[in-house]
């Protein structure tokens, strides 16, 4: 019998880990803008946190997590993360995953901000992200099938407003249909909104903006999280410094050679990433240069050999040991709202990874925990659209094509004017001026949300798409008048958890979830 068919869009972690898990059942496309190992995950340093060490514990790493997102998260949703998480790292360790040994042969845990124990595995030193795609690729079957440079322009719905498959655009503007019983959407972030970012340049939230456009909800796009330690050369960073590298010893000092991170938090150089990229971005504001100083730490070269390829092809000098840093958008906490395994309010669609809004990470992510997501969310959703089985039918005859929709004629903007923006109105402090300022220049796009893209193209869908998001996410920093992890308002400084995590428990009461607002068309609705 011919086996159903399940669209997976993007190929980052949660992606593969997906595709392994129901490949047997299913019939599995994965589709991607770019090539198959252009994603965040592949470029992934820093490892996956899990509690496997000997002297650490499940309660730890869920205490660790809770206090990292500033109580954000769903409680029980952060547990079971922990719990499975656990699971499924020790299913790979024992399946023969290239996990990093010590001497002796016994996994290697690193230590990472805000984490209680040593417990970060890692692949090839800081190349965790690429070692495990190219494991996780290495497991597939022929009935996983790619197609690479197809972006994904439109979600189809068929009449019963089932999500039955994917529009796609490639770069000659050929316009190709899917359909499937399944759609599943895992296409990271939005650190490509950003004119410093750690991310693929290529992530710019496409998989929020073809989600909110066929309905389903979005929740916490405020929440970004900014990561200390990009290297910044002639004016623009250029790539990661993984936390790791503090992690093992190294420190942050200012041109002044001062210890920038004493009496600031009692972690210092490892106090949770808002608060050292905070630090730095206040220290870059008045004026100082920020170092990274690497000079302690043994075989740098051997430990981390993809970011000493990165400083000698920035022509940097690993034994004088002091790198220039600043921060850069790194992991967006919000996105699609789903439920436990995946599943958002738009039947047959479903989203995981980075660019769900699961309920796990709350106001910041933990370190870490980002990989751990992907592989627990891929292996709950595969269990569940096994259960499921075949969706509905005969999609092809029921596709609702919309009517009345006006073709897009114009660009609005480049790219690189709305990353500035973004950096400089909506990005490590916000405050309602700058906000709205940034709101303005948006609406003074002539986009609706009701464009026909099938004659627009890719470049003016991306920004389309880029204008989507980047609204999304301004309007829910106007909203949130309180700072909480990766949101910081310098007109509202501090957390105000009388008004807002007493609205998150309320809401959580009373609907079982954490769903404190969502987006819907052109307005965010607050319900409270
Ligand atoms: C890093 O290596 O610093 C990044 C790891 C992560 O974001 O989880």
């Amino acid at each position: 019998m011919k086996k159903p068919n399940i669209l997976i869009i993007g190929s980052g972690i949660a992606a593969l880990q997906l595709a392994r898990q129901i490949q047997d059942q299913f019939y599995v496309r994965i589709i991607t803008k770019n090539k198959i190992t252009s994603s965040n995950s592949y470029l992934a340093q820093g490892g996956i946190a899990a509690p496997i060490g000997k002297n650490d514990r499940i309660e730890d790493h869920y205490l660790d997590t809770l206090a990292a997102g500033r109580y954000h998260q769903a409680e029980d949703l952060v547990n079971r993360l922990i719990n499975d998480g656990k699971r499924v790292i020790e299913a790979l360790v024992k399946e023969g995953a290239p996990f990093d040994k010590d001497g002796d042969g016994n996994l290697s845990l690193g230590m990472e901000g805000a984490h209680s124990a040593n417990r970060i595995l890692h692949s090839g030193g800081d190349q965790t992200g690429k070692f495990l795609v190219n494991y996780l690729l290495g497991t597939l079957t022929n009935e996983v099938d790619f197609i690479e440079e197809e972006m994904v322009c439109e979600l189809m719905k068929d009449n019963k407003g089932t999500c039955c498959g994917v529009k796609t655009k490639n770069e000659e503007g050929t316009i190709r249909t899917y359909y499937a019983s399944h759609v599943v959407l895992a296409t990271e972030g939005i650190g490509g909104l950003y004119s410093s970012t750690s991310n693929h340049p290529s992530v710019s939230g496409d998989g929020m903006a073809l989600a909110f456009l066929a309905g389903a909800k979005l929740a916490d796009m405020e929440f970004i999280q900014f990561h200390p330690t990009l290297l910044w050369m002639n004016g623009k960073t250029h790539g990661l410094i993984s936390e790791a590298v503090r992690g093992e010893g190294a420190t942050l000092i200012n041109d002044r050679g001062e210890r920038i991170m004493e009496n600031v938090d009692p972690l210092l150089e490892l106090a949770p990433r808002h608060i050292v990229a905070e630090r730095i971005y206040q220290q870059r504001l008045a004026g100082r240069e920020v170092f990274l100083d690497i000079s302690k730490i043994k075989n740098f070269q051997v430990k981390f050999p993809s970011i000493s390829t990165l400083f000698s092809e920035q022509k940097i000098s690993i034994e004088k040991g002091k790198i220039p840093v600043s921060p850069g958008c790194h992991f967006m906490m919000g996105g699609i709202l789903t439920d436990d395994v995946g599943r958002t309010n738009v039947p047959g669609l479903y989203a995981i990874g980075e660019v769900a809004c699961s309920g796990v990470h709350g106001a910041n992510r933990l370190a870490s925990n980002s990989l751990l997501e992907g592989l627990v969310y891929g292996v709950r959703l595969g269990n569940y659209l096994i259960e499921q089985g075949e969706n509905c039918s005969n999609h092809h005859l029921m596709h609702v094509e919309q009517k009345n929709r006006k073709p897009i004629t114009h660009m609005g903007f480049q790219p690189h004017e709305l990353k500035e923006r973004m950096m400089k109105s909506v990005g490590i402090i916000r405050f309602e001026d700058e906000l709205n300022t940034h709101l303005n220049w948006l609406k003074s796009h002539p986009f609706t949300l009701n464009e026909n893209i099938d004659s627009a193209s890719p470049e003016q869908i991306k920004i389309y798409f880029m204008w989507i998001v980047s609204m999304l996410i301004t309007q829910s920093a106007l909203l949130r008048t309180e700072s909480r992890g990766g949101h910081i308002r310098s007109d509202f400084p501090e957390e105000n958890n009388e008004i807002w995590l007493k609205r998150k428990i309320i809401l959580q009461k009373q609907e079982n979830q954490l769903r404190v607002k969502f987006h819907e068309q052109n307005e965010t609705k607050v319900y409270a």
